[in-house]
């Protein structure tokens, strides 16, 4: 397994749209999920997509840490792989969750997101796998399904009040 870098904000790869993995079950596919669950460990991030590993395809690998779990119907979940994910929001109902981003260093930041979200996709064996996400879930699965469509956590920023440099936000929380 390899680490591998981390593209930054700025990098035209993480505006870009990826393209669908043409075969799932390729062993090279298998490759750049273990060498993105290392990089994500190794960065101790929640999730990583693989344009932010210069990668323009469509997967990426997330988990819910115990202390971003929100409950019982958005239980601790050890790191996954979705492969040409297909997100879809379930109703109108929407929350605010503070998201940082490996491609963003240092910064955090409250997201307005769909509550609720239905997924679907190929797991890292290449079969498929749906459900349906709420709490720290749903908005991993949004924020990793964005980055496949050149999106940043920032652009959907409605408030950029409640945007904040980790250190300060440690001290001070987010504004409400
Ligand atoms: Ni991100």
């Amino acid at each position: 397994m390899a680490l591998l870098k981390i593209a930054r904000m700025g990098h035209p790869i993480l505006l870009a749209r990826a393209e669908p993995v043409a075969d799932p079950r390729d062993a090279s596919i298998r490759t750049l999920i273990d060498d993105m669950i290392e990089t994500m460990h190794d960065a101790r991030g929640a999730g990583l997509a693989a344009p932010q590993v210069h990668v323009g395809l469509r997967l990426f690998v997330y988990r819910v840490p115990e202390e971003r779990s929100a409950g019982p119907e958005d239980p601790p979940l050890p790191v996954q792989a979705l492969i040409n994910p297909v997100i879809t929001p379930i109703g109108d109902a929407m929350a605010s969750r503070v998201e940082g981003c490996l491609s963003i260093p240092g910064l955090r930041g409250a997201v307005p997101r769909h509550a609720r979200v239905h997924y679907a996709g190929l797991d890292r064996d290449g079969s498929p796998v749906e459900g349906e996400a709420s709490g720290f879930l749903a908005t991993v699965l949004q924020h990793e399904n964005d980055h496949l469509d050149g999106i940043l956590y920032l652009m959907r920023m409605t408030d950029l009040s409640r945007l904040g440099f980790e250190e300060e936000i440690a001290r001070f929380g987010i504004p409400t």
